[in-house]
């Protein structure tokens, strides 16, 4: 068994989760999920980012002390989670005191070696990504995802020799292609490497912003958030002395939007590697989901589909395989309501819920409920016990780059190949003939056993929906992978009609 540690970002809780959110939320507890039922030790990260500008100034427009709306926005998070399905083992806030020793130690030690020092800077900050900007990635005087410009700020700050770490992280990125998933956002960090990437400002002056992590060796200053943030993902688990970060931590591998590329590449590279850390396994960067006008989903500009209201409506499943079968992870992609119907009816009740209800409605009129127990195959089942012997390696490859939406198209061909397969033998006509009453059998046995592994391979992206097939199906097993043909249902068991996605519009 190996040991995978998966991480979602750490989000900042300024409001409540939106859509974005949930989408790498949702990749991250599905391939945790995934894993899992393929046998792996796995833990599943999220978290809370408390600190910071951002937060301060959303506290404060609420009229609230930072950290009491801090808490109140990460419980919040917590509750979202819940009810989408999300299940993290750790949830790391970046206000808990063990985390905050572990920044203080860390930034002690890096200190001490002289990897970090004090000076002047003068820049154009945006409050929005907590970072500051260059000219070059200004638009029509902000960044595309900022509302407002850049703000200039001249004050001393705490920096981190992170221009030093770059032709290390260069060779790195360079001698280990698979780091950063898909290759386009690897290339994009290789370009940026070729020049001076600079020296991180890793302190802001508490006169100006007090809600954040001492820098322990000066009252002065707290430390910025980014540096702050990243090291939760080894806090978390112990770092630095713990079993679980020696267990763990060879095997992380983190989920982001392609917003925060920059920080996950230059920023914590550079600090893992003079912490001594070894790097983490994989960067896997999403695109960012797009509203019904095209436009990066925001809040602000009202293009939205909010999570939990999606949920309430189509069903918690639904919307996770929506959201992960319509946007190929890496790329951008619109989402709305109406394609979030469009795939419910077309995959979802047309395809697999149809097969489901047709398969268990013949099973019940021609076999009493009774899973009948097959007689001799024929090339059409070979076909379909080959296909289904397969496709849980086949899906695990591509979960494993994190290619769900590919995955979940593979099982989705199989089901297709079930409805063809019906269509094929018509069983309605062999229930008319007292002569093909084996070969009925085999017929409902065959699509029978062929919807339990559908559901077993479902069930990571829909846990819900494929635990109640699987209670229809009478299986005898909660989700499981990889059963040997013919493990799934047990003939003399009783199924039980129903419909598991109604059609909707
Ligand atoms: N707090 C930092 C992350 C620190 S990780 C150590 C942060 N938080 S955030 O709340 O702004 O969430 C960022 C993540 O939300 C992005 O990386 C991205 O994954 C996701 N998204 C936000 N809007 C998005 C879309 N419209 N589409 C897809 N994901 C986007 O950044």
């Amino acid at each position: 068994m190996a040991y995978r540690y998966i991480t979602t970002p750490i989000y900042y809780v300024n409001d409540r989760p939106h859509l974005g959110h949930a989408y790498a939320s949702i990749h991250a507890d599905v391939m945790a999920r995934y894993l899992r039922a393929a046998g792996h030790d796995v833990l599943l990260l999220t978290g809370a980012d408390e600190h910071g500008e951002k937060i301060a100034k959303a506290a404060q427009q609420a009229g609230e002390e930072p950290g009491a709306f801090a808490a109140r926005h990460a419980q919040s998070f917590q509750q979202a989670w819940a009810q989408l399905a999300v299940a993290p083992d750790l949830f790391i806030r970046t206000t808990a005191p063990a985390h905050a020793q572990v920044v203080a130690d860390c930034l002690t030690r890096l200190y001490q070696a002289g990897d970090i020092y004090l000076a002047e800077y003068e820049g154009l900050y945006s409050v929005g990504q907590e970072r500051y900007v260059t000219d070059k990635e200004l638009v029509d005087g902000k960044l595309p995802e900022d509302k407002d410009p850049p703000v200039l700020r001249r004050e001393p700050n705490y920096f981190f020799r992170m221009e030093a770490h770059r032709p290390w992280i260069r060779d790195l990125l360079r001698d280990t292609p698979e780091l950063i998933q898909p290759a386009q956002y690897r290339n994009e960090i290789l370009k940026l490497l070729e020049e001076p990437i600079g020296d991180l400002s890793i302190s802001r002056p508490v006169d100006r912003l007090a809600w954040g992590i001492p820098i322990p060796w000066d009252a002065g200053h707290v430390t910025y958030v980014w540096f702050d943030a990243l090291l939760s993902y080894v806090s978390a688990i112990g770092y630095p002395d713990q079993a679980t970060f020696g267990a763990y931590w060879p095997a992380a591998r983190h989920v982001i939007g392609k917003d925060i590329l920059r920080t996950h590449t230059l920023f914590w590279l550079s600090m893992t590697h003079a912490l001594g850390i070894p790097p983490y396994q994989r960067l896997h960067v999403s695109g960012h989901l797009l509203g019904a006008d095209g436009r990066k989903m925001s809040k602000s500009l009202g293009n939205g589909v909010d999570p939990l209201q999606a949920a309430e409506t189509y069903g918690v499943d639904t919307l996770r395989y929506t959201l992960l079968r319509e946007v190929s992870f890496g790329f951008d992609g619109v989402i709305s309501n109406a394609i979030i119907e469009q795939r419910m009816n077309r995959d979802l009740a047309d395809d697999l819920g149809n097969l489901a209800a047709r398969t268990l409605a013949m099973v019940t009129q021609y076999r009493g409920a009774r899973v009948p127990a097959p007689q001799t195959y024929t090339p059409a089942e070979d076909a379909i016990i080959a296909h289904a012997t397969t496709l849980p390696d086949r899906v695990l490859a591509l979960v494993d780059e994190m290619k769900l939406a590919q995955a979940i198209e593979l099982v989705m061909e199989f089901v297709r190949q079930l409805n063809a397969y019906v269509a094929s033998s018509a069983p309605w006509q062999l229930a008319k003939d007292s002569n093909a009453a084996g070969r009925l059998d085999t017929v409902l046995h065959t699509l029978l056993e062929a919807l339990c592994c559908t559901a077993h391979l479902l069930a990571p992206v829909m846990p819900g929906k494929m635990q109640q097939l699987l209670v229809l199906l009478g299986a005898d097993s909660g989700p499981a992978w990889h059963l040997p043909w013919g493990h799934g249902v047990t003939p003399g068991n009783v199924v039980t009609t129903g419909i598991l996605f109604p059609k909707q519009g």
